[in-house]
């Protein structure tokens, strides 16, 4: 099977790379990925050794580029990853995710649709070759935010409030057109908020570790009581890996981690974790970045007086929980990470790779913190 994942040089495209090359033998990958500020080909440098892998730097809006992987590869399966994924960055400038997030959706259904279709049936649809399908990577934020109760399921309607989540809206509906009108091969999963390593650490989890490491204060949109659903990424993996090889073609599955926790909860937990880690094992400690006027053993300042709540995001969403019951149900798909477990994972991961994390803060990064959270 010829899997074209697009989005692979980013956080969760690379983590389904690397799973599907250790799980998988016969396989042949295609990433394609423009390496945004978000996209770091040291992510799945390793990975490329294997002859299994191929990387296309290029856009998924630019039809020679997409095109020219379809001719080169009998391609199977499209995975599409690639987006614009924060919502800050959209609130800020949503344009580029209207044109990422929904034309390029769009540019790579196309392209899909022109190799794929052999031919006309009697009633005048397209036609498809056997065994392939196009996967809609897709969020839990099309449904909107949730009050204390009740849960997203696959039939809850559409209700998107930031640019983000709007332009994710958007590809789904045009996936769901090419669907309906073309009868192309489709699927769209939602899934909630994932953590695990190689996350950017412009989002909750790694930037929270981040900042620990050099000493900076926490960040807490509001007053810290929005509920998230966290899902390790790795289980997601296995989520999508199901859907693509069993998933009844035509639907919607959802993917949640049956895990809620409160954004200060969160926070409270990593400072707790991060510093018993640190206790426990002195060698990470060199993963501390020169703090001034502070011994690099000194980790007492790793304590819940580094949190900050600052300005609260506009139109923050106040609740995501996912009722992943259908896809339980049809593929037996489950979150097998507990959070508890998860989270030391991560952790340890970022301590272990402080290499990474320079690597791809190395750019604008530093401007962006300070055009983001100097003005909070
Ligand atoms: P990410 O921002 O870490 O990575 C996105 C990748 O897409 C990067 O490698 C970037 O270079 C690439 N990219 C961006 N624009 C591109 C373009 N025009 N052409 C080619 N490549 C381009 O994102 P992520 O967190 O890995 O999210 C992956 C997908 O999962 C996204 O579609 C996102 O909407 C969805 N999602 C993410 C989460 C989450 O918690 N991270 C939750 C739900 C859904
Ligand atoms: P984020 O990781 O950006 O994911 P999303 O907005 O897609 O859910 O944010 C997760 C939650 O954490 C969200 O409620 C916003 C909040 N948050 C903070 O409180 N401080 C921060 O610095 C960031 C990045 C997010």
């Amino acid at each position: 099977m010829i899997y074209l994942v697009t989005g692979g040089a980013g956080f969760i495209g690379a983590n389904f790379v690397k799973y599907l090359l250790g799980t998988h033998r016969e396989i042949q990958i295609v990433v394609l990925d423009s390496l945004t500020y978000a996209g770091n080909l040291g992510t799945i440098k390793e990975d490329l050794k294997d002859a299994r892998l191929t990387f296309v730097k290029g856009d998924i809006k630019d039809s020679k580029v997409v095109d020219g992987i379809f001719d080169r590869h009998p391609i199977n399966f499209v995975v599409n990853f690639a987006a614009e994924s924060h919502v800050d960055r959209s609130i800020e400038n949503p344009q580029v995710f209207l044109e990422t997030n929904i034309l390029g959706t769009q540019n790579l259904l196309d392209a899909a649709k022109k190799h794929w279709s052999t031919g006309k049936d009697d009633h005048g649809y397209p036609t498809y070759k056997a065994g392939v399908k196009y996967l809609q990577v897709s969020t839990d934020e099309v449904y909107g935010s949730l009050g204390a109760t009740g849960y997203f399921t696959e039939t809850t309607p559409l209700d998107p409030r930031s640019p983000y989540s709007a332009s994710k809206t958007g590809a789904d509906l045009i996936v769901k057109a090419y669907g309906e009108t073309y009868k192309m091969p489709v699927n769209i999963t939602r899934c909630s908020n994932n953590y695990g390593p190689y996350h950017f650490p412009e989002k909750l989890i790694p930037l929270i570790i981040k900042n620990i490491l050099e000493g900076k204060k926490l960040p807490v949109y509001g007053d810290g009581s929005n509920v998230r659903d966290w899902l390790y990424v790795e289980d997601h993996c296995k989520a999508i890996d199901a859907v693509v090889l069993r998933g009844t073609v035509g639907e919607v599955y959802n993917v949640g981690g049956h895990n809620e926790k409160k954004n200060i909860d969160i926070v409270k937990l990593i400072i707790s974790t991060m510093r018993q880690m640190l206790e426990e094992h002195p060698e990470y400690r060199t993963a501390i970045k020169g703090i001034a006027g502070q011994a690099r053993n000194d980790i007492s300042y790793i304590n819940e007086d580094l949190i900050t709540y600052v300005t609260d995001r506009l139109g923050h969403d106040q609740r995501y929980a996912i009722d992943p019951s259908k896809i339980t149900a049809e593929l037996g798909w489950e979150p097998e990470t507990k959070f508890e477990d998860g989270i030391v994972k991560t952790i340890r991961w970022y301590l272990e790779n402080q290499d990474w994390v320079d690597e791809v803060t190395s750019g604008d990064y530093q401007k962006y913190y300070k055009q983001m959270y100097g003005k909070r």
